[in-house]
């Protein structure tokens, strides 16, 4: 099966970017170790960042029509900001899982909301790079069934 690893604005600062909120690692390691990760359990893994919230809209339009199973998806900033993004993951009608890297509810109030919790599968919030990991692990299990 096929996993798609969507990362908003500013996620291709990561490692550089108030590490002592976001840590020290770049997007280049964490997709790294995902795509490992998944083909070492037999799937195939494919990510993209993007400053650009058309871009993201149209990566999930191909997605769907490229069959993917799974998206795992952390919207950065366009979390709290974008329908647009949200009726496109809605269009798509593939399950995700939404990923944040800090703890978005110990911080400013208008990181409290998203356009993306009450459609997703589930949300992992706070554990840094580490909710990354788990969010396939539980993709995969869930594609499993
Ligand atoms: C973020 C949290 C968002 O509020 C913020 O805009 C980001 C990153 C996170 O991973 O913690 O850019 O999604």
């Amino acid at each position: 099966s096929t996993i798609l690893v969507l990362h908003g604005p500013n996620l291709n600062m990561l490692g550089t970017r108030e590490p002592d909120v976001y840590g020290y690692e770049t997007l280049n390691d964490i997709d790294d170790r995902l795509k490992q990760a998944a083909a070492a359990q037999g799937h195939h893994l494919m990510h993209l960042q993007s400053n650009a919230e058309y871009e993201l809209i149209e990566r999930v339009h191909e997605a769907r029509a490229e069959g993917v199973d799974y998206l795992i998806i952390n919207p950065a900033a366009f979390t709290h900001t974008s329908i647009a993004l949200r009726d496109a993951v809605l269009a798509s009608g593939i399950p995700f899982i939404e990923v944040h890297l800090s703890n978005v509810h110990a911080r400013e109030p208008f990181r409290h909301h998203s356009y993306f919790s009450d459609i997703a599968e589930g949300v992992i919030c706070g554990l840094g790079s580490q909710g990354y990991d788990l969010a396939l692990q539980a993709a995969l299990q869930r594609i499993q069934r």
